[in-house]
């Protein structure tokens, strides 16, 4: 079972402060890391760390950061033969603060990522017809993320759609091509124009999307669990209480993980519920990539927990 990653890829420079800074204040770190993310890549990371063999549409700049992304695909097992690099561009960057609570601040420089462009699906399009399924997210151009639904809906391929970060330009259309669509509760609130804050509003909100043609909403809520909303209703995964000491790249690796399980045993319920053991485990510790669980410590953390 392969799985195709559209996406982006970013450096990670992470500082740890005892609480967010104001504007105009200089904070000093209690901490400093730099890691491997990018929604795209955590979510590859993430699949393939739980089994799935993985085929990598990304583009990265002529930098060592370029380089550290493609020694790091290489060195988990992804098919970077669709990779692209300009040696004239940055590589993308993710500049971001965590707090104590374990919750982040990002700001993405998007570099390279913004030159992964439509005419690269197409010349994919070979290999992604033999994907069991298409991960997109929104930190390359949309008409990009546009031209892969359309490539997987040509070719009978399953797309899921993570709508991170939120984009007002997001059209419904291209939304509702998708069979997955996956948001976290500020990405489903931009989209349906609803608020999210109480379970109820969220369940609204969904429906809402399935109302207007999609399929499959998975909502994505952090320690609330996550959220399957199709025709038949709402049904919901609780989260394991852990204690978070970073939730950088949580949703992503929820995402990773859901698809993998997804596409191997054809359960929606089941690979959510991977999914959350998956997530759980990535934020009690640093990081987005560095933080994910091998299949081990997934076990062996299950056999505590549950
Ligand atoms: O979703 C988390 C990711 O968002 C980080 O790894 C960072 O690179 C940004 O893209």
């Amino acid at each position: 079972m392969k799985l195709a990653v559209i996406g982006s890829n970013m450096t990670d420079l992470t500082s740890y402060v005892n609480r967010m800074p104001r504007p105009g204040e200089t904070l000093e770190s209690t901490g400093f890391t730099v890691g491997r993310g990018g929604k795209g890549a955590n979510q590859a990371i993430a699949a393939a760390r739980c089994g799935a063999e993985i085929l990598m549409l990304s583009c990265v700049g002529g930098d060592v950061f370029g380089e550290a992304t493609i020694a790091n695909f290489k060195a988990n097992g992804i098919d970077v033969s669709h990779l692209k690099r300009i040696q004239a561009l940055q590589s993308g960057t993710a500049t971001i603060v965590v707090d104590t609570n374990g919750q982040n601040c990002i700001v993405i420089h998007k570099g390279a990522n913004n030159a992964l462009l439509p005419e690269d699906v197409d010349a994919a399009e070979e290999a992604l017809k033999t994907c069991s399924m298409i991960l997109l997210q929104l930190e390359i151009p949309l008409d990009t993320v546009r031209r892969a639904v359309e490539v997987g809906h040509r070719n009978g391929v399953p797309v899921l759609l993570n709508p991170a970060p939120a984009k007002a330009e997001l059209d419904m259309e291209t939304v509702c091509a998708c069979d997955f669509f996956v948001p976290n509760e500020t990405e489903l609130s931009l989209l349906s124009g609803r608020k999210t804050d109480t379970r109820q509003e969220i369940e609204a909100a969904a429906m809402e999307l399935i109302r207007r043609g999609l399929s499959h909403v998975i909502v994505t809520m952090g320690a609330r669990g996550a959220l399957w909303m199709t025709q038949e209703g709402a049904k919901y995964v609780e989260a394991h209480m852990v204690k978070a000491v970073d939730t950088t790249g949580a949703g992503d690796a929820f995402i990773g993980c859901f698809a993998a399980h997804y596409v191997r045993g054809g359960n929606v319920l089941d690979a959510m519920r991977a999914g959350c053991d998956f997530a759980a485990l990535s934020v009690m510790r640093r990081g987005a990539q560095a933080s994910y669980p091998t299949q081990e410590e997934v076990e062996a953390f299950l056999a505590e927990h549950v």
